[in-house]
């Protein structure tokens, strides 16, 4: 605030967006990343710098986050639900297949819960039917995927530094790429289409990140790896601890090849008619017990009148019922962890 630079309309940002954007794509791995006001506007820049519009369509899952498809209608596109994998809870290669149209345009794989998405098939399905995938990595700062990062795997990717992230800015988002042109895009669409100042070349909005989030941005990458191994511990002492319930519940997974971030660690209810109550159960014992997500996309009331209401996506319609996601944020110590996993057995207990 003392540099009196609190934003800028420029391009390509200040001195501060400047520095945490070189800072976060080297620890992506990547060419280029533009910083943004919020982890929707990422995904929203780069379904513009896509070319995506009226009459196209983008497949994303449905069990996410709403941004993910409300991006797409603010292009003016269609978003196509496809069903998930039950035990990585992402997009499916096969129903991604068999959602392909001539007017298909892109795909935004959603890696949830800082799981990557199965990448590498996808972007063989891409290639092979000229679509752009957009990876929406808004959970998975810090996630690998065959030993690259989430956010260098597709064609963009779109971070959030929303308060509960990984890492977080306040507000505040960032789009990563390897492609040039495409960067310099992405740069004058969150300043409206601008180059030099009043003179758009394209469409933009203002989307920009402010010198404020930037630095908070800059201070919060320097914890980023601590970060990741207080979660990685936590989990994995949880696994640990709930491993002898596996009749009642399903734990997360870490399939050979990925290194999750583990931004939230999700259990499955094998009777889902319980998880609600075990939800209450752990909240009246004061753990922060969530469900992500209650409703997939297409059975929301805002979709549902868009026409939706009619798709069906077994998978996600499960998943949604039976969830349940632990704490294992980094402010937890091993104790916390071993509290929350005690009550959970205490309450599948009481309640079955
Ligand atoms: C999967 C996913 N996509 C998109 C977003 C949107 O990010 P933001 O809240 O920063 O706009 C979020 C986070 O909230 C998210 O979790």
């Amino acid at each position: 605030m003392r540099s009196g630079i609190l934003t800028t309309g420029n391009p390509n940002g200040g001195p501060k967006v400047r520095e945490f954007e070189r800072i976060f794509a080297e620890f992506i791995g990547v060419k280029h990343a533009i910083a943004v006001n919020s982890g929707t506007s990422a995904l929203y820049a780069a379904l513009i710098a896509a070319g995506v519009g009226p009459g196209d369509e983008v497949i994303v899952p449905s069990f996410t986050f709403i941004a993910t498809a409300n991006v797409v209608l603010a292009v003016g596109a269609k978003p196509i639900f496809a069903d998930i994998d039950l035990s990585t809870y992402n997009i499916s290669v096969e129903e991604i297949r068999k959602k392909i149209t001539p007017r298909t345009k892109a795909i935004i794989p959603v890696h949830l819960y800082g799981l990557p998405a199965d990448m590498d098939p996808i972007m063989e399905l891409a290639e092979e039917h000229n679509l752009v995938v957009i990876e929406d990595a808004c959970q998975a700062h810090g996630s690998l995927y065959k030993g690259r990062k989430a956010g260098a795997l597709g064609h963009m990717a779109a971070f959030s530094f929303y308060p509960s992230k990984i890492i977080t800015t306040g507000e505040g988002g960032m789009i990563t790429t390897n492609d040039d042109e495409l960067a310099e895009k992405l740069r004058r669409i969150r300043t409206h289409g601008q180059v030099k100042g009043y003179d758009s070349v394209m469409f933009g909005m203002n989307l920009r990140m402010t010198e404020i989030n930037a630095a908070i941005g800059i201070a919060q990458m320097k914890k980023i790896e601590s970060f990741l191994q207080r979660r990685r511990k936590n989990a994995l002492l949880m696994t640990e601890e709930l491993s002898s319930l596996d009749d009642m519940i399903v734990l997360p997974t870490e399939p050979p090849g990925y290194t999750h971030n583990w931004y939230v660690y999700t259990i499955r209810l094998t009777n889902p008619s319980i998880r609600n109550k075990l939800q209450s159960y752990l909240r009246n014992e004061g753990i922060g017990a969530m469900v992500y997500y209650p409703i997939p996309l297409h059975k929301l009331p805002l979709y549902e009148r868009l026409g939706y209401s009619k798709i069906s996506l077994p998978n996600s319609e499960l998943a949604s019922q039976s969830v349940l996601s632990l704490p294992v944020h980094p402010l937890m110590s091993e104790e916390d962890v071993i509290y929350v996993a005690e009550k959970v057995k205490e309450g599948l207990r009481r309640i079955s």
